[in-house]
């Protein structure tokens, strides 16, 4: 893109060959943000801030710097698209019929019990039937026919072709409604833009979408030298990759498409097994793993996915499982399918990893409440990383295994007593360790290896150690488990530093009083320096004596002055959560502000008032009015009053606001569960209680949607268990009505 002017091109190129690194790469971020907000303001807004040539100019410059310094050339610049143009927003993809979601299995038992489902038609009831007409004969001689493929860990696409041309891409979303990603999609391999004749007048062809292994790696690699965010896992970095608005990155890193199922077939015959369907992608053109295998009863089922597991370091893409589908289509339609998976179908997830590690102590954590929770601590160990064979980057032509996602892990609850007791840990015991379904890490019992008794005990706390009150053991019989739980408890609650500490940090919490900078750090220094010894005192704190504490300036202490100002008019919910009164959590101390209204007439409330508000039983009314007889609660009341805390009335009931509210989450009940990719549990949790939706901690049949992310666990199994649609957390975002997603 040689500029008009050869005068200001020879100023841009002097001024970039004289450029040290270090002024390069100060240029080089301004040049590449300047130019984005010039695209924006060109190709979004219609309004040009400079003209074409000045454009091309600071573009020019930037291709000599990059071309200077490669290292500096990022992977957003400019410079970097090859025509594609980036789009506005991600358009709404309807897929019809619904792309819908799999059950999960976890074992080779659960997997017979499928086939067991499957043969004697007991979820069907048409089987047997089908089976007859079908020509199976008996339905004990011989199995049925499986196909078992990968289950990819990426995302799952549907690609339209019309008169074989391929036209869009859209996401799978909530499995209704996708966004679509043409723009990125294109780019892909295995995406064959047309098809070899015959094709029939429209297909829609499903699939994942992938970054292998080794362009993970890379992509991080870069990433991380120009000092970017990288991605925890390549399923992250894919969904960024194809959901972005501009389709850059897709031509710089380009993702694989696996076709794996047929979603609609118009003008052309549906092939009558799973295995023909890959036939035809085949013929295609659409790339297919190569690990798919036609497998005839439950133990070659078994088998094939015993291989696929072995050979999972192997491959270049990331699996997280298998998918059994059964094979002729016949009988897939007599098995029939719920409104959120296929009966016919299921998946096979691998077991989790553990890893085992050293307990080197159990450090005794004091909470907000006054209980002491046991906290493993543990010599630090990976987990949940999956292991790849790459080249080797120092040996060419040989390989080598390389660690891909997972976490390192230093610390586990032991949740109570009981719970310690049982694992039979002491000082230096060898500890299996583990992430169950959800991302929080477990230890299991004690390795056994005879050598115990050289082992120091793990001594249970007679004082508190944060105060050096005395200690005492409550025992609670937990009806689920059937069995009592034996728990720790601080006696101090009027003055223990860890208590208090643990108070105000979850007062100031972004979900209660969400005073920004004051955080565990500061909330330390507050209460070791004897400038809060309560939660009111908050409010007490002047800008010098904040200003005087360690890695305190004037303008943080100005700052944390305004955020404890502005908190002052919090809504009534957020100030009872942050309050921190026994059984009152966030979605019930919501639930109280909205009934009563005000902080008075929910003071006032008696059992019977207390009862009265949905969701409230016996044991949370107990608790409120146990906190309210306690005088120390209602003297912080009122001091925080006295102080400026508002606590607003609630606004009108909720009903009122429903409607404005987009009506796909509005009176909708959620579960979250597993790792979100890029808004964490918390924040979902907040965006669906302010579009009108509730927020449960367990799977019911009255859980309308349960919303995964990765590892998530049992509560996904039981959400298939109960027929409940899972959606991913694309498809929550477009049912927030988020157009702008990552
Ligand atoms: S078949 C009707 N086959 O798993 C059957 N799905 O839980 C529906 N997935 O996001 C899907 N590999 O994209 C099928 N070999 C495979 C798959 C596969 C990955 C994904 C699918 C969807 C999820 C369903």
């Amino acid at each position: 893109m040689e500029p008009t002017r050869s005068d200001d091109a020879a100023h841009a190129r002097a001024r970039a060959e004289a450029a040290t690194l270090e002024q390069a790469t100060a240029r080089v971020a301004w040049l590449v943000s300047e130019l984005q907000r010039h695209a924006r303001l060109y190709y979004e807004q219609d309004e040009p801030e400079i003209e074409d040539r000045a454009y091309d100019l600071l573009f020019y410059e930037l291709q000599i710097l990059e071309e200077r310094f490669p290292q500096l050339s990022r992977e957003d610049s400019p410079t970097q698209r090859v025509g594609g143009k980036p789009v506005e927003g991600l358009e709404p993809f309807e897929h019809v019929p619904p792309m819908l979601s799999l059950d999960n299995r976890f074992d080779d038992d659960h997997l017979r019990e499928f086939e067991v489902m499957t043969k004697e038609g007991r979820v069907t009831g048409g089987l047997v039937e089908a089976l007859r007409r079908a020509g199976a004969g008996s339905l004990d001689a011989g199995g049925l026919e499986y196909v078992v493929e990968p289950k990819l860990d990426g995302i799952a696409l549907e690609l339209i072709y019309e008169a074989g041309r391929f036209v869009r891409a859209g996401t799978r979303g909530d499995g209704r409604t996708g966004e679509d990603v043409t723009h990125t999609v294109s780019h892909c391999k295995g995406v064959p833009l047309r098809l070899k004749a015959p094709y029939p007048r429209e297909a829609r062809i499903r699939g994942e979408v992938v970054l292998h292994i080794e362009d993970f790696v890379r992509r991080n690699e870069a990433l991380e030298v120009r000092g970017e965010k990288t991605f925890e896992d390549p399923r992250n970095s894919v969904a960024g990759i194809i959901r972005q608005l501009d389709p850059a990155t897709a031509e710089r890193w380009p993702p694989s498409f696996y076709a794996h199922s047929l979603g609609a077939l118009d003008g052309m015959d549906w092939p009558e097994s799973e295995w023909r369907v890959l036939e035809l992608f085949g013929r295609w053109e659409f790339v297919l793993t190569g690990r798919e295998r036609v497998c005839t009863g439950i133990d070659e089922v078994i088998a094939a996915i015993a291989d696929l597991q072995e050979a999972r370091p192997r491959l270049e893409f990331g699996i997280d499982g298998a998918v059994v589908k059964l094979n002729e289509v016949s009988l897939q339609q007599a098995v029939g399918a719920t409104s959120h998976h296929p009966k016919w179908a299921t998946s096979y997830k691998y077991p989790a990893k553990e890893a085992i590690t050293e307990l080197v102590d159990v450090e005794f954590s004091v909470g907000r409440s006054g209980v002491i929770t046991p906290v493993a601590i543990l010599e630090p160990v990976r987990l949940g990383a999956n292991e790849y064979y790459r080249e080797d980057p120092d040996r060419p032509g040989s390989k080598k295994l390389v660690e891909v996602g997972g976490v390192t892990v230093t610390r586990a609850t032991l949740h109570n007593l009981t719970y310690l007791k049982d694992r039979k840990l002491r000082r230096r015991s060898r500890v299996p360790v583990y992430r169950a379904g959800d991302v929080i890490p477990k230890v299991k019992d004690a390795i056994d290896d005879g050598l115990a008794a050289m082992r120091a005990e793990i001594c249970i706390p007679q004082v508190c150690p944060s105060c050096g009150a005395s200690t005492h053991v409550e025992r609670r019989f937990d009806e689920k488990k059937e069995r009592w739980i034996e728990t720790l408890h601080c006696t101090n609650s009027v003055s223990c530093p860890a208590q208090l500490v643990r108070a105000i940090e979850h007062f100031a919490s972004r979900k209660a009083m969400d005073i920004e900078g004051l955080g565990s750090k500061l909330v330390d220094q507050l209460v070791s320096a004897g400038l809060v010894s309560r939660l009111s005192d908050l409010y007490d704190l002047a800008h010098g004596q904040l200003s005087t504490l360690d890695r305190m300036g004037e303008k943080s202490a100005a700052n944390i002055i305004d955020a404890l100002e502005r908190s002052k008019a919090q809504p009534l919910a957020r100030v009872l959560f942050g309050l921190g009164i026994p059984q009152v959590g966030e979605t019930t101390a919501r639930d109280l502000a909205l009934h009563f209204g005000s902080l008075d007439a929910f003071m006032r409330a008696d059992a019977a008032a207390l009862e009265a508000v949905p969701d409230v039983g016996p044991k949370v009314a107990a608790s409120v009015l146990e906190a309210f007889a306690s005088p120390e609660l209602l003297a912080e009341i009122l001091r925080l009053r006295a102080l400026g805390v508002q606590f607003p009335d609630a606004a009108a009931p909720v009903s009122a606001e429903v409607a404005e509210l987009p009506s796909a989450v509005a009176g909708k009940t959620f579960v979250l569960t597993g790792t979100l990719p890029t808004m964490g549990r918390s924040l979902a949790k907040e965006r669906i209680l302010a579009a009108g939706g509730k927020v449960s901690g367990s799977v019911s049949k009255r859980t309308d949607f349960v919303v995964a992310g990765a590892e998530a666990g049992s509560k996904l199994t039981k959400a298939g268990a109960l027929g409940v649609a899972v959606i991913d957390e694309v498809a929550l975002l477009a049912m927030l009505g988020d157009k702008d997603i990552p």
